[in-house]
């Protein structure tokens, strides 16, 4: 049935679609080679936003369910924010939480003081205190913005807000709507059940017992009939590989992490945690329904249903889904690039002697870290350097040291059986290419290693520490993250 449905849409699309290539190895020769170039951004506007971090009660099991205490930016549960490509957001984070946090926003280039990193980028922000983070974001898109500390315990019961740039649009959609993914661990009672476990941390994460879209169970939203409708597909969730697929109605992928793409077919794009599309869909006559599914689970898994109104259709035209400007992102000089090489694989044991190995003038070899940051043990490492752990976890030195302005391939390769998203943090990379999923050439934030694959991403080195990781949270946080100092 699956593979059926798969090999029509296959035939369509390809046949519809055919100017993009697919494949391994080198693809296209540029991300988004037909697609318009964006116009500037006019003068933004300044958006003053206050987020403050704390438990507020929400019935994340329905209406008639128990309450769960959930922690959250404001009295919206998983904001949704939008902004235009030219504005500034001013957000003053207020911590009424019991522990310290950050906002860290993902995928946004931002410069290195405003990326949410404690102890990296910033003091932590502990308990009754505030920071102010002031973010142009520089491209339109599809982002998020989370915590960057005991980030599965914090993000897991909820603390998360979706970012929405606009300003990538030559032609407006008839709808746009999100729909980001993220599960819940919780008992029957509304209680949260623990968010790691060694069985999860050592092997694939540990996953919710409570599948949700937008927070909540899936739920049927109504769009125009015969329209054209943008969706925002996010994985949010601390562990879950999802794949999407869309069932009755025609799809393209148009935006990778935000950055706009040559349209090509929604047919096996795996989406590990942190990792966004967005998708063109045009939605079927009046009274039908398509449905949002992932068909990454055991059983293909419904994540949203659409429904168009009966009576009036759009008028009847071509499935056009390029209707998006081209990124406009630096772009590395691959000739004159820099090649180095990551490993990610377990943890070899030794802790990392870190702190020993940075400059004692270093200002980051001061930092002692405290225990909610690091886990007392390592399951993972980047070339076999596992994030600080232990009773006495300082920070460790650069997994790299890159120059400013400097353009860089690096070959990331998974030496384990198991999935890692991995994220770059202050840049936007162009995925070369990559040994086992068929992906065309394109822009991102974070791309997903398959087991024993081997990917090739190429950027521009922007100034600062930034944060280079696994997204399985469970992962990051016992080892498979580090940084790379660009300088
Ligand atoms: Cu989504 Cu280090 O971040
Ligand atoms: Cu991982």
């Amino acid at each position: 049935m699956l593979t059926d449905r798969r090999q029509v849409l296959k035939g369509l699309a390809a046949a519809a679609l055919a100017s993009t290539a697919g494949g391994s190895g080198l693809l296209a020769r540029t991300a988004a080679p037909d697609l318009l170039p964006r116009p500037p951004a006019g003068a933004g506007r300044v958006h003053d936003w206050i987020f403050a971090a704390a438990e507020r009660p929400v019935r994340l099991l329905g209406p008639d369910g128990p309450v769960t205490t959930v922690w959250s930016y404001s009295d919206e549960f998983l904001p949704i924010k939008r902004v235009r490509v030219g504005d500034t957001i001013r957000t003053r984070l207020e911590n009424r939480l019991g522990e310290h946090t950050a906002l860290h926003w993902h995928g946004v280039r931002v410069p290195n003081a405003m990326d949410g990193v404690p102890y990296l980028t910033q003091a932590p922000v502990t308990k009754g205190e505030s920071f102010l983070y002031e973010v142009a974001p520089p491209d339109p898109g599809t982002f998020f913005i989370h915590p960057h500390c005991n980030e599965s315990g914090q993000t897991g019961r909820g603390l998360s807000a979706v970012l929405i740039v606009e300003g990538d649009e030559r032609r407006r959609p008839d709808a746009d709507l999100v729909a980001a993914y993220k599960d819940w661990r919780l008992a029957e009672d509304g209680t949260w059940l623990p968010f790691e476990t060694p069985e999860g941390a050592s092997r694939a994460g540990t996953y919710g017992t409570v599948r949700a879209v937008n927070g909540v169970a899936p739920t049927t939203h109504m769009v125009p009939a015969g329209g054209d409708i943008r969706l925002r597909i996010l994985n949010l969730d601390a562990t879950r590989v999802i794949e999407p697929g869309v069932e009755g109605a025609e799809a393209a992928v148009i935006a990778v992490d935000g950055n706009a793409v040559t349209p090509f077919p929604l047919d096996t794009w795996r989406m590990g945690p942190a990792m966004r599309i967005d998708v063109l869909v045009r939605a079927p006559a009046p009274g039908e329904s398509f449905r949002l599914i992932d068909y990454f689970s055991a059983e293909p898994w419904t994540l949203a249903t659409y429904e168009t109104a009966k009576g009036e259709a759009r008028p009847k035209r071509a499935f056009d889904p390029a209707i998006l400007y081209a990124p406009d992102l630096p772009r590395a000089d691959l000739r004159n690039a820099q090649r180095l090489n990551y490993t990610f694989s377990a943890a070899s044991g030794a802790v990392t002697e870190a702190a020993a190995m940075l400059a004692p003038d270093d200002p980051l070899a001061k930092i002692l870290l405290d225990g909610l940051c690091v886990r007392d043990t390592s399951f993972w490492a980047i070339n076999k350097a596992s994030w600080a752990s232990g009773s006495q976890p300082q920070m460790p030195p650069p997994l790299g040291l890159f120059e400013t302005g400097r353009s860089y391939v690096l070959e990331l390769m998974n030496a384990t059986p198991h999935h890692h998203p991995i994220h770059l943090h202050g840049h936007t990379f162009e995925v070369l290419s990559a040994s086992r999923l068929k992906r065309p050439r394109h822009f991102a934030d974070t791309v997903l290693l398959q087991p024993k694959e081997r990917i090739e991403i190429a950027f521009v080195a922007a100034p600062g520490n930034w944060m280079f990781h696994c997204h399985v949270l469970e992962h990051m946080e016992y080892g498979m993250m580090g940084y790379l100092r660009v300088a």
